[in-house]
């Protein structure tokens, strides 16, 4: 079943608009680069998984890493979602955004023992534990504050996710989790442990996943290992199934809510356990165009044309990092025929492209153009690189925009120089 995705960012006579609002309005304002983002879009995707699972009882995390603008989470929070953090820093947001503790779960491949402290001090929802030993330092944090933590353990359970190595994280290779083997004996092991209260199990295979079998696959090895668990005893009260729902980059249907659902709901029924989703892509990747301004163009005598923009790999690292494909529209278009165009960024490396031979209008220097889907995993792996300032942020909402993160200085840079 082909994916339905709201249309949040489409073309009129005013050039591209975001839910009506001009992007060209924005920019006046508030400069470029800049990243848009539709509320529309955000709450129509987190209701479709919402929906998609109205069949079995779950409780969707929304994966904070995505994106943390507190806008952001703040809208996520007014319509319900829990969270799934990786950070102290990620949990503060989410306690700032209104989300009580018990509502976050706690992940992350490195927690810190200042971090594990924290979250076992103000009593997360559950920490999601990478190891034994990590398990073993929670019961003691925890058995020092006379406090009971709430513990889920993350196993990888050898399944190829199918998509970019460096965002899949289920293979055996992968630093990730504790093997299915080594799963039940960990559990066993410190059952009725001082300080450890098993409610959990936990996976996250990879991200950007665009085939069903992996995600079920996943899901039925989580669900066996939990009732292998309830086998020994161990009740639990949630099967975390992790994130990792793709979205349709090039404009091709991939796998739906629906679908995801109707593949892992059939196999966590058998524990009779609630499920946890932590969707963060599918929640806010098609929400977000990055909006940038043409700065150079310039063409080689073989006939290559490149468009230099104001936005590069710290604005937006995907492309450089992943390879991966976004699709890029000229805010207005111009009439005449189209030609094979790379689109590169500022910085000083051959890496900072966002698109090779990409057929595209006319580009003039000062034409804007917004680089769509880039709602999830864009601001926030923005960096400072070649001294480039973090972008500013506008939230469109039922035909209003807002300034939600304003554009960083430099002397808010330079201020943490001493
Ligand atoms: N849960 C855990 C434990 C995770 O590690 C992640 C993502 C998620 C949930 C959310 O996964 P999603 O639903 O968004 O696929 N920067 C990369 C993606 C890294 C994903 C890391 N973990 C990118 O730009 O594609």
């Amino acid at each position: 079943m082909p994916t339905f995705v709201y249309q949040s960012f489409t073309h009129t006579d005013t050039g591209l608009v975001c839910d009506g609002v001009s992007l060209e309005s924005i920019v006046e304002r508030v400069d470029t680069p800049v990243y848009v983002y539709s509320a529309r879009a955000i709450r129509d995707a987190y209701g479709a998984i919402d929906d998609a699972f109205a069949a079995h009882p779950h409780r969707i995390h929304y994966a904070l890493k995505a994106n943390s603008t507190l806008a952001i989470v703040r809208l996520l929070r007014s319509i319900g979602s829990a969270f799934d953090a990786n950070s102290g820093g990620e949990i503060a947001v989410a306690l700032c955004a209104g989300c009580t503790p018990a509502d976050i779960v706690f992940t992350g491949v490195g927690k810190t023992r200042a971090e594990l402290e924290r979250a076992i001090a103000i009593g997360v929802g559950a920490i999601n534990a990478e190891s034994g030993g990590e398990l073993d330092r929670i019961a003691a944090l925890a058995a020092a504050q006379g406090r009971e933590a709430r513990v889920a353990l993350r196993v990888n359970p050898d399944i190829d996710a199918g998509s970019h190595p460096n965002i899949s994280t289920g293979l055996k290779i992968n630093k990730f989790g504790v093997s299915l083997e080594d799963a039940r004996t960990i559990y066993r092991e410190r059952r009725g442990r001082a300080g450890l209260r098993f409610v959990g199990v936990h996976v996250h295979i990879g991200s950007q996943i665009t085939t069903i079998d992996p995600l079920q696959r996943a899901a039925r090895a989580l669900a066996t290992l939990a009732l292998e668990l309830r086998d020994d005893g161990i009740a639990l009260e949630h099967v975390d199934v992790g994130g990792g729902l793709g979205i349709a980059y090039e404009g091709r249907p991939i796998i739906s809510a629906a679908d995801y659902a109707g593949a892992v709901i059939p196999e966590v029924r058998r524990t009779g356990l609630p499920l946890l989703l932590e969707p963060g892509r599918a929640v806010v990747g098609h929400a977000g165009a990055l909006v940038a301004r043409v700065v150079d163009t310039k063409r080689y005598p073989d006939g290559r044309r490149f468009a230099v923009l104001d936005a590069g790999m710290g604005e937006l690292i995907r492309p450089a990092l992943y390879g991966s494909y976004h699709q890029i529209a000229p805010v207005r278009p111009r009439p005449s025929p189209p030609a094979p165009w790379d689109i590169v960024g500022p910085i000083c490396e051959s890496s900072d492209v966002f698109a090779r031979d990409r057929v595209l209008p006319p580009l003039e220097v000062d034409d804007l153009v917004a680089i769509l889907d880039t709602g999830a995993y864009g601001s926030v792996m923005a960096s400072n690189y070649n001294r480039h300032l973090l972008p500013a942020e506008v939230l469109v909402d039922d035909g209003q925009w807002t300034l939600i993160r304003r554009r960083q200085t430099i002397d808010d840079v330079l201020a943490l120089e001493l």
